[in-house]
């Protein structure tokens, strides 16, 4: 009997070892700033003081300080996937006070051009969508579909309407409150698309922009706002516009870096109003 006892502790102790996370201490909860790739962190990790790295998974997350204020910086990798898991084991990790989802996207409103920025006011899942039944040889009309709740099968949303999450106020505020400081574009509000597309024809680029409402594309926001929902930790959406079918613009990487300065902006009057 002793000897079953042991070898269950023995066991349970190295399941606790091969699990453990890197340790994160800070005075406060750090603010979570997260781009999907160099091009949309770079400028991010440059503007930490003392800054430390650690990998978690394939996942790289750089802890340091802006404005005297813990921040941590983390590089996602694109798509929903990659989004939503980095986004669980940060917010496990490193508890943030808050979470910034930044980066590129393509415009689906035709008034946005290459360097404009879409503050988002909500986002949703623009791969979640229910189809009108067709017939064989009926061909198949991409505009028959309508936005599908996923969590209409989750118990714990109790029935919630989410198709479109909204960004947190406090921070949306921020974020508004500091766009003259960005030049290199017009800073306006708008609603994210997320899927794990890069949609290039024009008609459904207007078809999704008039159906659903939707400012730009791209492949990360949903995935992180439903994480942060969950774990009740305030979440903003910032994109900016890095190409367009609608206007022609093929993709510019300058502009994630626009984005990222713009970003370090508003986390600096975010923590100087929690200071307050
Ligand atoms: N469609 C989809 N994703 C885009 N991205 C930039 N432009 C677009 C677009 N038009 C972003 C995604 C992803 C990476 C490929 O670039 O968020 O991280």
């Amino acid at each position: 009997m002793k000897k079953v006892l042991a070898a269950l502790l023995l066991l349970m102790a190295i399941v606790e070892a091969s699990f453990a996370l890197p340790v994160y201490e800070s005075a406060k909860p750090p603010v979570l700033v997260q781009g999907a790739m160099n091009s949309e962190t770079d400028r991010l990790i440059s503007a930490l003081d003392e800054p430390v790295s650690c990998d978690i998974a394939h996942w790289r997350f750089f802890a340091g300080k802006i404005d005297g204020y813990p921040v941590v910086v983390s590089v996602t990798r694109c798509g929903m996937v990659n989004a939503s898991a980095s986004t669980a084991l940060a917010l496990e990790t490193f508890r943030p006070c808050a979470v910034i989802n930044q980066g590129t996207a393509g415009a689906h409103d035709p008034a946005l051009r290459c360097g404009d920025i879409v503050v988002a006011s909500d986002c949703f899942n623009c791969s979640a969508w229910m189809a009108l039944p067709s017939s064989k040889d009926q061909g198949v009309n991409y505009r028959d579909i309508g936005l599908l709740d996923l969590n209409f099968y989750d118990e714990y949303e109790s029935g919630n309407d989410i198709t479109f999450i909204p960004s947190d106020g406090k921070l949306k505020g921020c974020a508004l409150s500091v766009k003259g400081r960005y030049s290199a574009g017009k800073v306006v509000e708008g609603r994210v698309a997320t899927y794990d597309s890069w949609e290039k024809r024009v008609d459904k680029i207007i078809f999704l922009h008039e159906k659903f409402g939707s400012s730009c594309e791209e492949m990360e926001t949903f995935a992180v706002a439903k994480v942060c929902r969950v774990y009740g930790v305030p979440f903003l959406g910032v994109r900016v516009i890095s190409n367009s079918a609608l206007t022609g613009e093929s993709f510019d990487p300058k502009t994630g870096g626009y984005c990222q300065d713009f970003v370090i902006e508003i986390v600096k009057q975010y923590v100087g109003e929690l200071r307050r």
